[in-house]
């Protein structure tokens, strides 16, 4: 039997809202238009179409917008009443509708004197005494007065976790690479896989080893296993520890007291956060203990204060001049007026590598809905699909498809001008790159120009010929790039909050609730399911033919 898909038989009235009519009506006249000639008519358009934000800045004017359709963007920008469900976020009330939580990762990177309250309680004190917390031990493992059981300092972090447990946390830690301690190693597992914990685990000593368990509800599988297997080999391993050794190796990272204590970590040990704080908002809180560890408190500091200064930009700045507000509105156009299916994040910046995994995370696991905050049918596209890799070794991979291919891909360029690397010439060439491609993604190879290059290059006229239609293209892909001037604790911490605000303004105009994910617990459940007809040998629960062919195979190949 098919599944009920939704349960209230209604349609969400987005489509029909006057600025929605406003914008389809705009799209049939201006769909055509090439950004070419956006340049040629507008001398002025890049300094009309770019934001500066301390030692940011966003330059959008190679999208294919006028003045109009911003107008228009911003209608339906405060149509959705954007500014009062930012208030409402801020002030702790409970946005989060499905299950009834405030959204407030932005109090753990508050660095004002405002309180700020959940259910009447001013959660400030709770965050700062959790920040003194993170202070006192990262300080004393990177002075390495945190000694191991064997009287020897520790080298080695281990962050166990998933999702944002893991993605946030290490994504900083890379990004942050040059400002790291240099006798510390940082490592992160994530996979359930065995491989990764025991490929990982055969370089390190117990002795010198620290694991963070990081979890929020404490109850994820892969983590727990992760964690489990990392116990045992510190108990088992040749270097003799035993129970009592465990509180010098392992703390843990959790709302989940009760979890953590059944797992055999003593409270003193764990770190705490709070249901107020989503899963993928997480690294500015205790998860990033192990960010913290690996550049120093007053790095992370600098981090919280770099969000902080966005959130204040995202709170204070007029939405025309809002770049969270722009770059989510940007994107509403291309993904339900172009109908493009995804969009690039395409860092010109070794240490931004890990940064398109994690918004794939924080962009799809909170726009990834197909019904709204009312229980309705969401009939318009919702979040983009969010994919990406460095841009320089993505110029020789996938670049073809953005410049030559059938689809529109809108993308977001990113890079830092001052690199943290020594040679001036490698910096160079990056920076012309990242130049050159917004240019051609923009510009597009005429036809006149591609056949006088042909021609001086002396190629046969009917060869020529031949080649021409392969080499053209007509440009007009949409991308903005967004420079900042150094990539710092600081800089990151903007960069990171921005896009976590376009994505709420992006949720909020597809009124959908951007705090859950309901959809990843189906999975989670058959899982448990399968693992016991695995374990057991039996066949326990009724399965499609594809599913039950595959476990089958499973079992006999095992
Ligand atoms: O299954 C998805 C998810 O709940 C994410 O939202 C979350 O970041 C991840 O799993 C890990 O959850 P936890 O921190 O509770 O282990």
């Amino acid at each position: 039997m098919r599944p009920e898909r939704v349960i209230l038989n209604a349609k969400s009235p987005l489509i029909n809202s006057p600025a929605w009519m406003a914008l389809l009506d705009h799209f049939e006249r201006v769909n055509q238009i090439h950004m070419v000639d956006l340049f040629e008519q507008d001398s002025d358009r890049f300094s009309r179409y770019s934001i500066q934000f301390n030692e940011m800045l966003l330059d959008y004017s190679k999208n294919r917008v006028t003045d109009v359709t911003m107008q228009l963007l911003f209608d339906l920008a405060k149509q959705a009443n954007i500014e009062k469900f930012r208030d409402k976020m801020f002030a702790g009330e409970k946005i989060n509708n499905t299950e009834g939580r405030a959204v407030l990762h932005t109090a753990l990177r508050n660095r004002s004197d405002k309180p700020v309250f959940v259910d009447d309680e001013n959660v400030m004190p709770l965050v700062e005494n959790e920040l003194a917390k993170m202070r006192e031990f990262s300080e004393k493992v990177r002075k390495g007065e945190w000694i191991g059981y064997a009287g020897l300092p520790i080298t080695n972090i281990v962050n166990i976790g998933i999702g944002g447990s893991d993605l946030g946390p290490n994504m900083v830690c890379r990004a942050l690479e040059p400002y790291s301690h240099k006798s510390l190693r940082v490592h992160f597992v994530s996979n359930v896989d065995a491989s990764h914990i025991e490929q990982m685990l055969i370089h390190l000593r117990p002795e010198t080893t620290l694991f963070i368990i990081a979890s929020k509800t404490f109850t994820t599988q892969e983590t727990l296993t992760n964690a489990e297997t990392a116990k045992k080999w510190f108990l088992e391993g040749a270097g003799r520890a035993t129970e009592d050794d465990i509180a010098k190796h392992f703390v843990a990272v959790s709302t989940n007291e009760e979890k953590v204590k059944a797992f055999g970590i003593d409270p003193k040990n764990m770190f705490r956060f709070w249901d107020w704080v989503g899963g993928r908002y997480s690294l500015w809180s205790a998860v990033g203990l192990s960010s913290a560890i690996y550049v120093g408190m007053d790095n992370f500091i600098e981090l919280l204060e770099g969000a902080h200064e966005m959130d204040k930009h995202f709170q204070e700045a007029p939405l025309e001049e809002n770049m969270p507000v722009i770059l989510a509105m940007l994107g509403i156009w291309y993904g339900n007026f172009f109908n493009a299916e995804s969009s690039a994040v395409l860092p010109y910046d070794h240490n931004l590598r890990m940064l398109p995994a994690y918004l794939e995370q924080a962009d799809m696991e909170s726009n990834g809905k197909s019904v709204d905050r009312e229980g309705r049918q969401a009939t318009y596209s919702t979040g983009k699909i969010i994919w990406g890799a460095e841009g320089i070794n993505g110029q020789h991979a996938f670049y073809q498809l953005l410049h030559q291919g059938t689809r529109l891909i809108p993308t977001d360029f990113i890079a830092s001008v001052q690199s943290h690397g020594n040679h001036h010439n490698h910096s160079q060439i990056l920076a012309s790159n990242f130049l050159a491609q917004t240019e051609a993604l923009m510009k597009g190879r005429d036809m006149e120009e591609t056949r006088q290059q042909l021609v001086e290059a002396n190629i046969e006229l009917h060869k020529a010929e031949n080649r021409l239609p392969h080499m053209i293209f007509g440009g007009n892909q949409p991308s903005n790039s967004i420079v900042i001037k150094k990539l710092t604790p600081r800089s990151l911490g903007s960069l990171l909050a921005m896009y976590e605000h376009k994505i709420f303004v992006q949720g909020m105009v597809w009124n959908l609730n951007s705090y859950d994910q309901w959809g990843v617990e189906l999975g989670k459940k058959l899982a448990h399911n399968i693992l016991d007809e695995l374990e057991s040998g039996d066949d326990l629960f009724d399965h499609d033919s594809s599913t039950k062919g595959l476990l089958d195979w499973f079992r006999t190949n095992s």
